[in-house]
């Protein structure tokens, strides 16, 4: 045998065991007449010793040892004299009595510890020392544990397992494609799938019922903390159901994740309308858990005076409570915040609510006390609190303030990691004006069925048309998304016409979909959760990287295999590809 035991499980109940153990070196600490070394394996730590009992073919070896290095080890458990209750073997210890060095090291870049002095990118292009780390590993043992619950939920409501094919032709889902030159058909693509929707819509005519997948996904975009090219779906599509029937069993299956990984009970998920969630949040994906609601105050605010906000689309406020002593220097912190490109508004008026009642705001030259007493009253401002305002174009106004609720939050303390609030955000706009391409575009994607009593709307006024599209939102994070679907190739023609399709592009993109919609389609409808996102926010982390065994950079660059790279002319010749690209200067 190997190793009787892992470097994690021995006990007091252990003591005067033979046993052998084999793992990297931690650490070594030579203290003369005794040399400690930590013993590591994925399990935890023990303290292997060497003393003036042990016999010298181990002293010998032990001059050749260092970091990292591979070893076996066989001893006898003992117990400590002093002990160690930071790790689960700290009562224990082996005396050694053979020792192999199974493979040297070098010393590594970093420290392999919790706590390493490792920065990020050094940490991504040694990612195999990197994942060694206690704390790296385990939130990728949260995700194993995730998927298996997972799986678990799903199969138990006769949901079927179904791999769908990766190299695929494009599907609409608003990012780029990343394609794949096909060898065999000159000149002629492959594109990686951005989600498996067109193959689960088919799934549910070839009458599958229930179907998921946990699959990676692949959208060329550009990179943030909550994005990678490459990422994880927990995808799902089912037939004969209607949008409370989804949300139902996906509720389910969020609250069945938190009660078997983190042991907590959530209550029912609010549903809140997009309008809403736009108007009082600022955002499509509102952080519930906290107030600090946006207060439209245009008719409060006009007309006396104030040219900024006289000519302004829209003027709206938010009430930060007991920040009414915000000196000057934090007020202009605040001010050029908001005016970053990142959130690109023009400026922020103030309101200070003093404690005698009496109000000092940035724009007392125009407004009374009595007005600021009525801004106050409008946003439901008490003593020692602050108001902020912005004003200008609505839907800009509303994001920015949007931002600047979520900013105070932070300052506030107000968002909790370890508070969980999920909520579905419904009804969302089927269509979305894109100003570049002067057209509309899908705002979920161009399978998405309009709300029924919505559809007389396509003609007339598309872009109020609701559809029947849900996303699944925790603590400011879009975790999901999904809607019911059209499954009359009628109307997925019409669709395809509104979204500036001509009836042949529709065809040689979307035929196969339009003509499987012929032959008997159920109604049928789904969602996808990004499970990096997911995993991420129950380990408390902020970057799905860290969730991911192999992340790529920001540049979407993997450091460690140095991808992507440039590949043999042979192979290019093979694919029939010219590269034009302009020689660096
Ligand atoms: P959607 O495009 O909303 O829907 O994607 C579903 C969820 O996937 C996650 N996600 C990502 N996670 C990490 N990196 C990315 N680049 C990335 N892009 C998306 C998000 C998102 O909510 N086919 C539809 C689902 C459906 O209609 O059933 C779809 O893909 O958490």
């Amino acid at each position: 045998m190997f190793r009787t035991h892992t470097c994690g499980e021995l006990r007091m109940a252990d003591v005067n065991t033979e046993v052998t153990l084999a793992g990297w070196v931690q650490r070594i600490r030579d203290l003369g007449a005794m040399t400690f070394i930590d013993l590591r394996d994925r399990y935890g730590i023990t303290q292997l010793v060497v003393d003036e009992e042990t016999n010298e073919l181990v002293t010998t070896k032990l001059t050749e040892l260092g970091r990292e290095f591979v070893i076996q080890a066989k001893g006898t458990v003992r117990e400590r004299s002093s002990k160690n209750s930071n790790i689960e073997t700290g009562e224990i210890e082996i005396a050694l009595s053979e020792i192999q060095i199974l493979n040297p090291a070098e010393l590594p870049p970093f420290t392999i510890q919790d706590n390493t002095d490792g920065g990020d990118d050094l940490r991504m292009k040694y990612r195999y020392l990197d994942l060694r780390r206690n704390t790296v590993r385990e939130n990728l043992i949260l995700r194993a544990k995730m998927a298996h619950a997972v799986r678990s939920y799903l199969n138990d409501k006769k949901f079927i397992e179904t791999e769908t094919p990766v190299l695929i032709k494009s599907t609409p889902e608003g990012a780029r494609d990343f394609i794949v030159p096909s060898r065999m058909n000159e000149g002629e693509f492959y594109a990686l799938p951005q989600s498996p929707q067109v193959f689960k819509q088919l799934l549910m005519i070839a009458g599958f019922d229930r179907y998921y997948q946990i699959v990676k996904c692949f959208r060329d975009e550009d990179l943030r903390a909550d994005r990678q090219p490459e990422f994880t779906q927990i995808d799902c599509e089912m037939a004969f159901v209607e949008q409370k029937d989804v949300l139902e069993t996906f509720e389910g299956l969020t609250k069945f994740l938190f009660k078997e990984t983190l042991n907590l009970e959530i209550k029912e998920f609010p549903w809140m309308p997009y309008s809403e969630a736009m108007e009082k949040y600022g955002s499509d994906k509102p952080d519930i858990r906290f107030e600090m609601l946006i207060n439209d105050i245009s008719e409060t605010v006009k007309g006396k005076g104030f040219g900024v906000f006289d000519s302004a689309e829209f003027i709206g406020a938010i009430c930060a409570p007991n920040c009414a002593t915000y000196s000057r220097k934090q007020l202009d912190q605040l001010t050029n915040w908001v005016k970053r490109p990142q959130i690109g508004a023009k400026g922020l008026v103030y309101v200070k609510c003093n404690d005698d009642g009496s109000f000092k705001s940035s724009v007392d030259k125009f407004y009374s006390q009595d007005d600021l007493k009525q801004w106050a009253d409008a946003v439901g401002a008490k003593p020692h609190d602050l108001i902020l305002v912005m004003s200008g174009d609505r839907d800009k106004t509303l994001s920015a303030l949007g931002e600047l609720r979520l900013e105070m939050g932070t300052q506030l303390e107000l968002r909790d990691k370890n508070i969980f609030k999920p909520l579905w955000v419904v009804d969302f706009p089927l269509l979305e004006w894109n100003e570049e391409t002067q057209r509309f575009h899908a705002m979920h994607h161009p399978f998405t069925a309009p709300k029924p009593e919505d559809v007389h709307l396509l003609d007339t006024d598309p872009g109020k048309v609701r559809a029947n599209a849900y996303d699944l939102v925790i603590n400011g994070v879009e975790i999901g998304g999904g809607s019911v679907r059209i499954y009359n190739s009628e109307l997925q023609a019409t669709m395809f016409d509104k979204l500036g399709f001509t009836t042949e592009e529709a065809q040689t993109q979307f035929g196969f979909l339009m003509n499987a919609f012929k032959y008997g389609a159920p109604p049928h409808a789904g969602i996808a959760f990004g499970f990096d996102r997911l995993v991420s926010m129950f380990a408390g982390l902020d970057s799905i990287r860290d969730v991911i065994a192999f992340p790529k950079n920001n540049s979407g660059r993997d450091v460690m295999i140095d991808s992507p790279s440039p590949v043999a002319q042979e192979q290019l010749d093979e694919l029939s590809l010219k590269l034009n690209i302009k020689e660096k200067e």
